[in-house]
């Protein structure tokens, strides 16, 4: 048994000074010293102490003066371990020696001269060891949350009681909420000072009745009255000389050196920002982002450890948040779904960044969807935008910006909802909501509570210019930015609250949906255990390992419907489309698809059996195409496609399918077009050292082919083919190209099958067009649409 310094008896047992852990008893203060913590730890204090022991502290170091000149001079006095030179300041260095006898005979040199400068030398200053515990992650803080949250909610005996659990474990106390606006008071106390008759508005989860422990405190700095006061304070100046307004307040000096109408949000915020700094105590960490959508002065207030953003341009988000409170009023289920799925989302990694960007939903948009989808639900839980705007009386019409904010201000106008879904039937019908929602081609709207077809934001800039003329009462707002998902603020309607959202976080939320959905058709969701395990809510915010991997999806690859990224040319034509956007697009992916196959990868393409089955609504299709990626397909005289009387296996194209008197296309059939499989052939490993037989093309100049990357890696197939041997049996697949949307996310799906691989190399090949053929469809698409 250890009897040293370190373990101290207390009333309880036993107290580690160093690891600072309470043992209860003997045998575990004897399991603990023979621990690795113990051990390490008493292990890095020897080695400190041994430092401390061997070195001196040296000053009056110039900067000009490096480690060797140091260890030079200290090597009169014995061998020198190390020299640590404090490099920024260039002032001082800790010179460790290998002999405790070199330190005497240094310390007891009574004048050190190096360089004609005369350094100070004395003993180390001996610290306490003492042993700092690394700070939690915010993973690991979330675990130990859910850890403890974890039996309470198994103990309950509905999933309902669970997510009434979850608000109470979570919301803001009444404590908290009165410190949030004891320190808005404070600042608005302070920022009348230097900004007359401004107001300061608290916004965001603070207010929004969903908030949590710890969230950040969003402030909006309404500046209007000051720049009346300013603009008054100016011409009294201008006709009395002098800074006084007729008021007889004096404009303060601060105000003095801006001018708020004309100067920039940044240079707002920079004010800001030095009056926070110098006048509001315990307020530090003051920074302002000039680069976010809405520029922001971000502080830190110490004793409340809470984060605040002040925004000075964000009227519409003051009224975003009274809508926001109306909703969670007009009925009691809204803030126990939006407290679990937000808990659940950022379990997911699905939203919440906390650093407020990236590539996640935020908080808002989450909100919005837990909206829309009670809009939506049968009967609706929530009245739409639209409706709530007819609810409201004269004296609360609002417009903000130009864009109509009118709402009832109270949830007593609103009548009550018909629905009367329990919370656990309403969290899962969430859940298979968005698991089958066709985000690809929807734009969600809670203004008109329903999804508007994609196809009505693909039109080409005139025709909104044209619209504009023909509609001079719509407010001329710019279109929403196009993203993976596609979500409309509620007011600001030219903004996609989710428009930084990308296809891996867009994908990532519809999967999680889809298996929140079905683990919400088990058992295990609706009934308590008997067992104790855990069931209800405790599963669904339990991180799970990697899905299993699913062979028949290893053999699928998907070309999603990207309206973000779609030419501008095909956009004008999908738009004129309308509803049968879908087939149209389809068409133009299969055709692409086959040109990659055939002329870029140079695939043979033979007609299968299935084709010969073609149904007549297919043969019409194909009919109805001709080749808009003719450019290619010349390009590859071995191809199929363009053999002279060979059959047309698809031809490509739709220039016919929108027809030039601009009426909608006729296409085969409505919904689903069916593309029969095709059977392709490869001779040549064409996957294989590609990027190899690029570097070398683009390196030699005389072969380096001119143009787009389609004709690089048309190149470098051709190189491929020329240089490298055949397969001793060439491998025969089959490709059956699917169109997948409407209750789904539109995509084009290619379902893959060897039907001859004797060499094996199938799925290395797959692998390969994984990424390659999406990538390359996109570009052809590009080429070939874009300049329309
Ligand atoms: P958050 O996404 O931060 O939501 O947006 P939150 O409810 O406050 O959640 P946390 O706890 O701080 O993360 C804050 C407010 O900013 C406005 C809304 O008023 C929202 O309540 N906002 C946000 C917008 O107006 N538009 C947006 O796109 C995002």
């Amino acid at each position: 048994m250890e009897s040293n310094i370190d373990i101290k008896e207390t009333p309880k047992g036993f107290n580690c000074v160093l690891c600072n852990v309470n043992l209860p008893n003997s045998s575990s203060l004897e399991q603990h010293v023979k621990g690795r913590k113990h051990l390490t730890l008493r292990s890095v204090r020897d080695t400190r102490k041994s430092q401390e022991e061997h070195s001196v502290f040296v000053s009056g170091i110039k900067p000009h003066i490096s480690q060797t000149d140091i260890t030079k001079h200290f090597q009169q006095f014995g061998p020198v371990a190390d020299v640590i030179m404090d490099k920024d300041k260039g002032v001082f260095a800790i010179v460790q020696f290998s002999e405790t006898e070199s330190l005497q005979a240094t310390l007891s040199c009574l004048e050190h001269q190096m360089k004609g400068m005369k350094l100070r030398v004395k003993p180390r200053e001996k610290k306490e060891f003492k042993f700092v515990p690394k700070k939690r992650s915010d993973a690991e803080r979330m675990l130990e949350v859910l850890n403890r949250l974890k039996p309470q909610l198994c103990q309950l005996l509905s999933v309902d009681a669970q997510m009434q659990c979850v608000v109470e474990r979570f919301q803001l106390g009444e404590n908290e909420r009165k410190t949030r606006s004891l320190l808005v008071e404070l600042l608005q106390e302070v920022f009348v000072e230097f900004f007359p008759d401004s107001q300061i508005l608290p916004f965001g989860s603070s207010v929004n009745t969903f908030g949590i422990h710890s969230c950040d405190l969003d402030l909006f700095l309404d500046l209007e009255n000051t720049k009346v006061f300013q603009a008054r304070a100016k011409s009294t100046t201008e006709q009395a000389g002098e800074g006084t307004s007729d008021d007889g307040r004096s404009e303060d000096s601060i105000l003095s050196d801006i001018d708020l109408t004309s100067a920039s949000p940044a240079e707002v915020l920079d004010l800001v920002a030095a009056i926070l700094t110098r006048c509001v105590p315990s307020v530090h960490k003051v920074n302002v982002v000039s680069s976010a959508r809405l520029p922001v002065a971000k502080f830190h207030h110490r004793e409340l450890n809470l984060q605040g953003d002040i925004t000075i341009n964000n009227r519409l988000a003051v009224r975003n948040t009274r809508f926001l409170q109306l909703c969670s009023g007009m009925d009691d289920r809204l803030r126990p779904l939006v407290y679990t799925i937000r808990y659940w989302a950022q379990q997911r990694q699905l939203a919440g960044n906390p650093s407020g960007s990236g590539p996640l939903l935020n908080n808002y948009a989450l909100t919005l969807l837990i909206i829309f989808f009670l809009q939506n639900s049968e009967p609706p839980v929530l009245p739409t935008v639209e409706q709530l705007k007819d609810m409201a009386c004269e004296e609360e019409e609002c417009v903000i910006e130009g864009w109509n904010c009118t709402f009832p201000s109270q949830p007593i106008s609103v009548p009550p909802s018909k629905n009367t879904q329990d919370l656990c039937t309403l969290l899962s019908g969430f859940f298979s909501f968005y698991a089958k929602f066709d985000f690809a081609s929807s734009v969600i709207s809670v203004r008109e509570g329903r999804a508007l077809p994609i196809t009505d934001f693909l039109g080409q800039k005139k025709e909104k210019e044209a619209m504009q003329e023909e509609q001079p009462t719509r407010t001329p707002h710019h279109s929403p930015k196009l993203a993976p998902l596609n979500l409309l603020d509620p007011f600001e309607l030219s903004h996609n609250v989710a428009g930084n959202l990308n296809e891996r976080s867009q994908r990532c939320f519809q999967t999680e949906c889809q298996e929140a959905e079905k683990y919400c058709r088990s058992l295990q969701y609706k009934r308590k255990s008997t067992k104790g395990k855990m069931w209800g809510l405790v599963r669904l915010f339990t991180p799970h390992g990697e899905v299993p991997h699913n062979k028949a999806d290893a053999l699928t690859i998907s070309i999603p419907f990207k309206s973000a990224r779609l030419p501008e040319g095909l956009r004008s034509q999908l738009h004129m489309a309308g509803d049968d956007f879908r087939p149209l697009w389809f068409q133009k992916v299969c055709s692409a698809v086959e040109g990659v196959l055939t002329s870029v990868l140079r695939c043979h393409l033979a007609p299968s059996t299935g084709r010969e089955e073609m149904d007549a609504s297919s043969a019409s299709l194909n009919t109805s195409m001709n080749s808009s990626f003719g450019s290619v397909e010349s390009q590859s005289d071995t191809s199929p496609t363009v053999k002279a009387g060979a059959k047309r296996l698809l031809s490509s194209g739709s220039d016919v399918s929108v027809s030039p008197h601009g009426k909608k296309p006729r296409l085969a059939k409505r919904g689903k077009p069916d593309i029969p499989p095709w059977i392709c052939t490869q001779k040549h490993m064409v996957w294989a050292g590609r990027r190899k037989v690029r570097r070398e093309l683009i390196k030699d100049t005389d072969t380096r082919p001119e143009g787009s990357c389609m004709e690089m890696e048309t190149q470098v197939t051709a190189h491929i083919i020329d240089k490298e041997p055949e397969l001793k049996e060439p491998l025969e697949f089959k490709v059956q190209p699917q169109m997948v949307g409407g209750t789904e996310s539109t995509k084009a799906v290619l379902k893959l099958e060897p039907t001859s691989d004797m060499t094996g190399v199938f799925n290395d090949f797959f692998h390969f067009l994984e990424v390659f053929l999406p990538k390359m469809v996109e570009t052809l698409l590009e080429k070939e649409i874009g300049g329309v």
